[in-house]
């Protein structure tokens, strides 16, 4: 049996992604932004956030593939998809759903770093440190959360869940 519960409200989630956007329009003011979304669980939020974003972005996003079906990660990460838009030189922000193990962040980076970016900052929506097993800096965070396997909002659990509008910890009983 599954069972959602409630974590995070729609309006939670708006208000949280306009404070971070508004923060990140102020910090990056008058240089060039590169978002780069991870496929594909921050595709909702990266959305709503640049929309909430007031300086000019450019929009790319990469595929990695960690955690295959199931709710723990293989430790195994990919890239599946990758960057098109040149980023030597540039700021670069990369958008997650959810920051776990921080495995998929880190392999990430380096990827990213070896295309001679100016900077690389991390934003996700969700934090979730108690499995925290690579030390990686998250520069915007939305929500901070201890611990649970989390839905909705462009999260998922085996490709599902992905379309809630809210979140929530997916109950396995
Ligand atoms: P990490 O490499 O362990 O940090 O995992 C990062 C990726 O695992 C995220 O981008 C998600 O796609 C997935 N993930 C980790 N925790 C959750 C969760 O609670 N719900 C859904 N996906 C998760
Ligand atoms: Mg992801």
């Amino acid at each position: 049996m599954l069972e959602l519960i409630p974590v995070l409200k729609r309006e939670e989630i708006e208000a949280s992604t306009a404070s971070v956007a508004r923060q990140i329009s102020s910090d990056y003011k008058g240089r060039p932004l590169v978002v780069v979304g991870v496929l594909k669980g921050a595709f909702i939020f990266l959305a709503d956030l640049v929309r909430r974003i007031t300086i000019p972005v450019q929009v790319d996003f990469v595929r990695a593939a960690s955690y295959g079906a199931g709710a723990t990660s293989s430790g195994k990460i990919k890239l599946t998809k990758e960057i098109d838009i040149d980023i030597a030189g540039k700021d670069v922000l990369v958008v997650e759903d959810i920051v776990d193990s921080g495995l998929t962040l880190t392999y990430l980076m380096d990827c990213l770093k070896q295309f001679k970016p100016e900077t690389v900052r991390v934003c996700t929506l969700l934090d979730k440190y108690e499995r925290r097993q690579s030390k990686v800096k998250v520069d915007y965070a939305c929500h901070t959360i201890e611990k649970g396997f989390l839905v909705g909002y462009g999260l998922d659990y085996n490709e599902a869940y992905r379309e809630l509008p809210a979140i929530y910890h997916l109950k396995f009983q």
